[in-house]
């Protein structure tokens, strides 16, 4: 006999998610007193999971499947519809390798190269400036050293739209109404351009480096050994650019963190036993930035003596995993210091989703966007000094994505370096 998942008594959760934001679940799971309930979500039953075995069991792929999990309006505006993000088995497996091509030492070392010359010539231009809005400024920065870095071009002209655009597709994913709608548009007009570059790089009009990803994306062939259709190759095209841009928000994160927690400024100057890292890693724990992440159950099984049915919508508490008291002393303390003892499990630490890069649907860019983290606090600390004047900093957890209301603002940049 099977235990009865607990029921939730709310009629459809979805409405809650949207109105109280990152902890309602976890919330939930308190009240339940149980890593687990069921629910309805977007209309459909659903069953909830957190901690730690619940992610072993989430990222194993002959359990869970991705197919039809992503509501279409998360991926008309985030993702792009029919992506890598949906993909299951082989097929999965054959696009997965594409992506991960791309994330070499050498490549990687690249990319960061480009950045801190970005950053250099950013703080001196800043220097000039009244007031600085960093997460825009970040967002441009990067996104201009990630097409660099992609090969694709980008007029300085259009810098701050492409990045702003990157940045709604982003903003969109838990939003109703006019954030959703930006959201959308902004995917239309990107897709626009990207799609363009993906053709005219086929026509022979634009030469792109080899081993770049915009070489990668408009020449891979799949399973069949089919190049992509147009509409594919540009979706997975931005699904390199936009998340190196959305690590602007990580980067914004990890500045509040220095200004509310100064103390870890003066050790992040003296670059003690890789201090940066730990910093960065716990900024990726500490501050909200994917709820949830959904898959279907692909075969009938039993996990901790519960039944789960075949096609049932299965929803993976990521913040709430994050803050979990069993798993991270004191949760809601910022203390990059836990990173120093931290084992490296593959599903406690799950900002970016867990287990196997190659096999399962762990993010690609999660050693990118470390890296990029350290580059940034890098010169965050060491390079510049600024103030922070007043301003409204509040970061709602009803907001999904949560960001400043400021955008954070900082003022008299003077270049130390
Ligand atoms: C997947 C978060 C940066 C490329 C994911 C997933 C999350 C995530 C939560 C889904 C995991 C799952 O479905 O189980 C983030 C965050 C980032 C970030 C918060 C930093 C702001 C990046 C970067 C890249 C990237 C820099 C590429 C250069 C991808 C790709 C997938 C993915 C291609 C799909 C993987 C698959 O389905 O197999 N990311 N990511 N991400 N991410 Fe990231």
């Amino acid at each position: 006999m099977t235990t009865p998942i607990p029921r939730d008594k709310d009629l459809d959760s979805t409405l809650k998610l949207l109105l109280n934001g990152y902890p309602l679940l976890q919330e939930k799971f308190r009240h339940y007193d149980s890593d687990i309930f069921r629910t309805r979500f977007l209309g459909q039953k659903a069953v909830c999971i957190h901690g730690q075995e619940a992610a072993e069991i989430f990222y194993n792929p002959e359990l869970f499947e991705r197919k039809n999990a992503i509501p279409k309006r998360i991926q008309k505006t985030l993702m792009g519809e029919n992506g890598i993000q949906t993909m299951d088995g082989p097929e999965h497996r054959r696009r997965k390798e594409l992506f991960m091509s791309l994330m070499t030492q050498e490549n990687i070392n690249n990319l960061m190269s480009i950045m801190a010359d970005e950053w250099q010539t950013s703080i001196y231009k800043w220097e000039e400036m009244d007031e600085v809005v960093l997460y825009k400024e970040v967002q441009d920065l990067i996104c201009r050293a990630a097409c660099a870095w992609a090969d694709v071009p980008l007029k300085e002209s259009k810098v701050r739209r492409r990045a702003a655009d990157f940045g709604y597709m982003v903003d969109a994913f838990g939003a109703v109404g006019p954030r959703h709608w930006r959201g959308k548009r902004a995917r239309s007009r990107g897709e626009k351009w990207i799609g363009k570059v993906i053709k005219d790089i086929r026509k022979g009009k634009l030469e792109v480096r080899e081993g770049t990803a915009a070489h990668a994306m408009a020449w891979h062939r799949d399973i069949n050994g089919e190049l992509l259709d147009i509409h594919m190759a540009t979706v997975e095209l931005m699904n390199v650019l936009r998340p190196i841009v959305a690590i602007a928000r990580y980067v914004t994160f990890a500045a509040i963190a220095l200004h509310q927690y100064p103390v870890h400024r003066q050790i992040l100057k003296e670059d003690e036993d890789n201090y940066a890292e730990l910093f960065v890693q716990e900024v990726r724990r500490f501050y909200p930035f994917t709820p949830v992440l959904g898959a279907h159950v692909r075969t009938d099984f039993e996990w901790q003596n519960y039944h789960f049915k075949k096609g049932t919508m299965v929803l993976l508490d990521v913040y709430g995993t994050l803050h979990d008291e069993r798993l991270w002393e004191r949760p809601n303390a910022f203390s990059p210091e836990r990173f120093r003892d931290w084992d490296g499990s593959p599903f406690d630490f799950i900002p970016q989703g867990g287990g196997d890069y190659m096999t399962g649907h762990r993010c690609a860019g999660e050693w990118i966007t470390i890296e990029a983290m350290k580059v940034a606090v890098n010169y965050l600390t060491k390079a510049m000094e600024y103030r922070v004047p007043n301003q409204d900093l509040d970061m709602s957890l009803s907001r999904m994505p949560t960001i400043p209301v400021s955008r954070f603002i900082i003022s008299q940049v003077r270049a130390t370096a």
